[in-house]
């Protein structure tokens, strides 16, 4: 049987995506939030509490991630994008720019990036930054914080996530827990819409919504199955 031709292809990425490139996942024995109270450090109320924690807390996590190199899954899904050009979205949990490093360009880093930060003036000016966070923006003079959306905040161009996960017919999910709403609840969204909704992860994912789940590490699963589209 010829194998089904997709016509619009929307994936989600979390931090199991990133694992074999040696960033650490969140929820994984050894994760960052095994380490971290998350409160403290991916909360509002707790930058404004412990501003710098926070602030060297995302200092290190992007000194980390410059070190780290995309891996083969990375690269697949530059190469699925390639196929199916304007008819592609890449959704990503992630902060760190390995997507964007592998030369992904359709890529929507719904929960900020690591590589920028944002300052606190009421321009809210969005920053390039390689290094640790500056003491002002270069800009306003104004304070800073990272560019990350933390709990309680509301991630980005949900109305575009929205519109994108209910005119596809492809959804995979690549490497997340589904721990996190709203990203959580994409499947769903998708599945409902008439999309066929792929699974692959290293283990698999409660909550249904769910056609194929393939098992085992991003950098082998990814490569093979986006050989099958
Ligand atoms: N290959 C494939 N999957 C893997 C690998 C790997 N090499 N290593 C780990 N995984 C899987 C784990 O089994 C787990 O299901 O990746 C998933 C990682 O889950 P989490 O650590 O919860 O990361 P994620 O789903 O991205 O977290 C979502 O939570 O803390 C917030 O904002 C943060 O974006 C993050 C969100």
């Amino acid at each position: 049987m010829e194998p089904k031709q997709f016509k619009k292809v929307v994936i989600l990425t979390g931090a199991g995506i990133s694992a074999e490139s040696g960033i650490p996942t969140f929820r994984d024995s050894g994760g960052l939030w095994e380490n971290e109270p998350v409160e403290v450090v991916a909360t509002p109320e707790g930058f404004v509490k412990h501003p710098e924690r926070v602030i060297d807390f995302y200092n290190k996590r992007r000194q980390d991630a410059l070190r780290c190199e995309p891996n083969a899954a990375h690269y697949a899904l530059v190469k699925l994008e390639e196929k199916f050009g304007d008819n592609f979205l890449l959704i990503t949990q992630n902060v760190d720019d390995l997507h964007q490093r592998a030369g992904s360009k359709r890529v929507l880093p719904m929960h900020g990036e690591l590589l920028k930060v944002r300052c606190l003036g009421a321009a809210e000016h969005v920053i390039e930054c390689k290094e640790n966070q500056p003491e002002e923006c270069p800009v306003c003079k104004a304070k800073m914080r990272p560019h990350i959306v933390w709990f309680g905040e509301i991630p980005f161009e949900m109305d575009r996530i929205y519109g994108e996960l209910t005119s596809c017919d492809l959804f995979a999910y690549i490497g997340t827990s589904g721990a996190v709403y709203p990203a959580a609840g994409f499947r769903q969204v998708a599945k409902q819409a008439g999309a066929h909704v792929v699974c692959l992860n290293l283990e698999e994912i409660s909550g249904g919504y769910t056609d194929e789940f393939i098992k085992g590490k991003a950098g082998e699963i990814v490569p093979k199955w986006v050989q099958t589209l």
